[in-house]
């Protein structure tokens, strides 16, 4: 294909990349009609408004609120990878904890479905292999303050949500930008290829007594990667009852020893997990025996402006990720940078507010960091060699 036209691509929003309208109707629309028997039924039209109260497990449920405080949390050092001067929390990472309730991600999943809302904002996975695996990101709330989506973004942003994420992860957080609520990984294969993968799973486990059930033989959606920003919550759409597979696993510090790994389970229908992600090396094999494996991913950095914010845009960016598009996703990525630079330079100018003792080394450091965060906020939007290469691969 032609350079322009892979460019032009980009530029409209990847469009070339969306989903056809004959598979939503064939594999989305009839989950989308199952959905609407799971929900009380109401005189109006309207979803359900999010109450806190009724739609996080915590509040609506005690034995959820005595297992999310009882929830097993690993530290940056128990993995080896206590890092100082890039770290925001001395979490690494969560194990599961029961975070929504199912009503609420059947609202959430009703939302997504949603034909006008899919159809314009689902894109196949950049790293899909097979069957429809697709994203959805950047579709709760535009750039021009339209919320599309009330149930998940009121969800991600209540307070009550926050504090409940914020506590797990040890950090104050704040989310990245509105593109970066609720992105969506769908995958989709047949009931006869979900039920043939379990056949097949337990041939191999019978044929191998030794095996261990490591779900090392599972293939991995993604490669052993980092994330681009400081914390993700990843929270679990569908029933995973009949799942295989599908821990996270955790690649540890070498003072750890070589190949150490720490496996995370995978959530539940409406529990989550948190995850240091850009610090810690981590992969997720694909679970076997779904037909449908939706996800939920919303990424965060610390709230407060004075801790590091070592965002990068490697796995997000419009060249290399078809979910985001081009006009919207850059602009809100210069929005809240640009926003985080006022809160730094707010607190330098607060720092010489008194007149007196003044300090010129630190506020030579302090402008530095500035400076390097500015010079990274334009870097990351450059496109390397590799990537390049990677962009007319795939198109
Ligand atoms: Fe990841």
């Amino acid at each position: 294909m032609a350079t322009a036209s892979v460019h032009q691509q980009i530029l409209d929003g990847n469009i070339h990349k969306k989903i056809p309208l004959s598979t939503y109707e064939s594999n989305l629309e009839p989950t989308l009609q199952n959905l609407e028997s799971l929900l009380p039924k109401t005189s109006s039209e309207k979803l359900p408004k999010f109450d806190p109260m009724i739609h996080l497990q915590y509040y609506s449920n005690e034995l959820a609120s005595h297992k999310y405080n009882n929830t097993r949390r690993i530290t940056m050092k128990e993995l080896g990878l206590e890092n100082p001067n890039l770290q925001i929390s001395p979490i690494g990472v969560s194990d599961p904890f029961p975070l929504f309730t199912e009503e609420a991600v059947t609202i959430m999943k009703k939302e997504l479905l949603t034909k006008d809302i899919f159809m314009e904002n689902a894109r196949y996975c950049f790293n899909s292999t097979s069957g429809l695996d697709c994203c959805l990101r950047g579709y709760v709330k535009t750039i021009d303050g339209k919320v599309n989506c009330p149930f998940i973004y009121e969800a991600w942003t209540n307070p009550k949500t926050m504090e409940l994420i914020s506590k797990m992860a040890g950090v104050d957080l704040e989310i990245i930008m509105n593109y970066e609520i609720g992105h969506v990984n769908i995958s989709i294969k047949s009931n006869d290829q979900a039920n043939e993968e379990i056949i097949k799973y337990e041939r191999l486990m019978i044929d191998d007594k030794k095996r261990k059930n490591s779900g090392d033989d599972i293939p991995a959606v993604v490669g052993w990667h980092y994330d681009s920003y400081p914390f993700v919550c990843v929270l679990m759409l569908s029933d995973t009852t009949k799942m295989i597979g599908g821990e996270t696993s955790l690649r540890m510090g070498t003072t750890k020893g070589e190949n150490q790994v720490a496996i995370i389970p995978s959530p539940q229908l409406g529990s989550a997990s948190v995850l240091q992600g850009r610090l810690i090396e981590h992969i997720a094999p694909t679970p076997l025996g779904l037909s449908e494996r939706m996800t939920m991913v919303t990424s965060f950095r610390a709230k407060n402006p004075s801790l590091k914010d070592s965002s990068i845009l490697n796995t997000v960016k419009p060249e290399i990720n078809f979910g985001s598009r081009y006009n919207e996703f850059y602009s809100q990525w210069i929005n809240y940078r640009c926003e985080l630079i006022k809160q730094k330079m707010d607190l330098i100018n607060n720092k010489v507010k008194t007149g007196d003792s003044f300090n010129k080394d630190d506020i030579t450091n302090d402008l530095k960091d500035v400076e390097d965060y500015v010079k990274k906020t334009y870097e990351e939007m450059m496109i390397s060699k590799e990537e390049m290469a990677k962009m007319f691969q795939k198109k």
